[in-house]
């Protein structure tokens, strides 16, 4: 293949295996905004810092540049609607699922395996996505199976 072929490319970029999350986010507004994220990674321990690529078509990427704190919700296998909900074009996402505002009146999803609370600490534009790199405040976590992604499926981990 070429790396001009696309779908090569997500066919190679789909056999790592990733965890899954929803990054949440306020509008200036107040309106939460949120979406399916699998280009989460950490990043350095000292400072602590993390990242998600966001694709400059998502309808959320200027709540997320424009927000002086994000959340990460690390999702557990039980939570595979809630990220087929953020995944899709829904405008309803927060009617349709339970949430409840935490730090920074971030939307948080109940359920998940682990909350990280960031402040925006840089963005870089990278081709056709942005990567938002995140500095963690504050974490809580919680145990039990993890949701996949892996060639395209969603797995249990
Ligand atoms: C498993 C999975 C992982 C995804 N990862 C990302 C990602 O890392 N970055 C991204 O911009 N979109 C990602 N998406 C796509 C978005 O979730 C999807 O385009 C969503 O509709 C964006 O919402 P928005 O347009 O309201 O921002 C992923 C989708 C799925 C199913």
């Amino acid at each position: 293949m070429t790396v001009t072929d696309t779908r090569a490319l997500r066919d190679a970029f789909g056999r790592f295996a990733t965890g899954v999350t929803v990054m949440t986010t306020r509008e200036g507004d107040g309106t939460p905004r949120g979406f399916t994220a699998n280009s989460f990674s950490s990043v350095s321990l000292d400072p602590p810092l993390v990242l998600v690529c966001i694709g400059n078509n998502a309808h959320s990427g200027p709540a997320f540049r424009a927000a002086p704190h994000f959340a990460v919700n690390v999702l557990a296998d039980a939570q595979r609607d809630v990220a087929k909900l953020f995944a899709s074009r829904s405008e309803d996402r927060f009617d349709r699922t339970e949430w409840h505002a935490g730090p920074h009146d971030l939307p948080l999803l109940p359920g998940s395996l682990a909350t990280l609370i960031c402040a925006q600490h840089k963005l870089v534009e990278a081709g056709d996505h942005v990567v938002l790199i995140g500095e963690v405040l504050e974490t809580q976590i919680s145990d039990g199976p993890a949701l996949g992604y892996h060639r395209g499926e969603f797995i249990t981990i």
